[in-house]
């Protein structure tokens, strides 16, 4: 980008100047000025830089990464923090349902679990297993893999504590490796997790893989480019006096696991593109990530801005992105 301008047709001529010298004595003080330039030339870096191929991360690669997120997801499952009561208790799991469900309303409408009646679906990350039981309840043959034994602990309990028939396979698994023949699934649905996994393109791959001809993917996977993003960038790079670093820098080191990632929608469409796959449809959604959730003054007034330009943008700024395909 070229911020000087030495263009004789746009400068303006010498007798102008005085004119816009006064103008200049009702400009704000120059490290008004020279604060907002520097935070300006950050967003732009920032903005130049987003376009890098998805693939690239800051964080430590292969197999160390893996175990970090493992590690990571073995301390708590996802949305656990969100209950008080007993763990594994039908309370405990009663308010995990009831805090997702309340942010995330739009899952049923992307998942429409109960049209996958008698369909073979494969969950891929299951968590806690919130959405892994809504498939259980519709009565779809469903299999499920997560890369953490504190996962599988969650859905063994939930199923057993609400009585409902076992799943066709539950194992510890890793989604860039399915143990599963290919074409096997009607429905291959993972909800927030390929982006959390070292290699993304080779877990969708593998999900594309199980999936039969014919058959549907719905994942979800963070958007790089959401104001949650931001967020967290002004929070760990700009406030912390290093604005030269990248939003993806930001999401891999301060973002859930180690090495999560945020996609933008084109990187999206290029990953599925290599896949075989049609029908793509990708879909906005807004959690309470994108908001400030507290209700005192400042902040609720800081969520009404917040509120307004995620509106404004058709909801672009969302940080999950819904994205479904069908294998052709
Ligand atoms: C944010 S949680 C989402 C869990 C669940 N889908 C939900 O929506 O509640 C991410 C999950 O992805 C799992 N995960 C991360 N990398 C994985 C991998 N390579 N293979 C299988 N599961 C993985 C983690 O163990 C964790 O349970």
């Amino acid at each position: 980008m070229n911020y000087r301008n030495n263009d004789p047709i746009t400068s303006p001529p010498a007798s102008e100047f005085s004119q816009a010298n006064a103008a200049y004595n009702h400009l704000p003080p120059p490290k008004l000025i020279a604060g907002a330039k520097a935070a300006l030339l950050a967003w732009s870096v920032q903005a130049s830089r987003m376009d890098q191929p998805a693939g690239q991360s800051e964080a430590p690669a292969g197999a160390a990464l893996k175990g970090a997120v493992k590690a990571f997801w073995n301390r708590e499952s996802c949305d656990a923090n969100q209950a008080h009561s007993e763990k594994f208790s039908r309370e405990y799991f009663e308010q995990i349902e009831q805090w997702r469900y309340n942010d995330q309303p739009f899952i049923h409408g992307f998942a429409q679990f109960t049209r996958y009646h008698g369909k073979r679906v494969l969950e891929v990350g299951f968590g806690a297993g919130t959405d892994f039981i809504q498939w259980l309840r519709a009565s779809a043959r469903v299999s499920g893999i997560d890369l953490t034994e504190e996962a599988l602990a969650n859905v063994s309990h939930r199923v057993e504590v609400y009585g409902l028939p076992q799943p066709d396979c539950l194992q510890v698994a890793d989604a860039e490796n399915l143990p599963f023949p290919s074409n096997t699934f009607d429905l291959g649905y993972s909800w927030g997790v390929l982006h959390h996994t070292p290699n993304t393109e080779k877990a969708l791959a593998e999900l594309v893989r199980v999936v039969r001809p014919g058959g549907e993917i719905k994942i979800m996977l963070y958007n790089r480019h959401g104001l949650y993003a931001w967020k967290m960038w002004v929070k760990h790079a700009l406030l912390k006096g290093r604005p030269w670093k990248t939003l993806r820098w930001v999401l891999a080191n301060h973002v859930e696991s180690a090495g999560t990632k945020g996609f933008t929608d084109k990187e999206v469409k290029q990953m599925l593109a290599l896949l075989g796959v049609t029908d793509i449809r990708i879909e906005r959604f807004i959690t309470s990530n994108d908001r400030v959730m507290r209700r005192d003054f400042p902040y609720r007034l800081c969520d009404m801005v917040l509120a307004s330009v995620l509106a404004l943008s058709g909801n672009r700024l969302g940080w999950f992105r819904g994205i479904s395909a069908r294998k052709l």
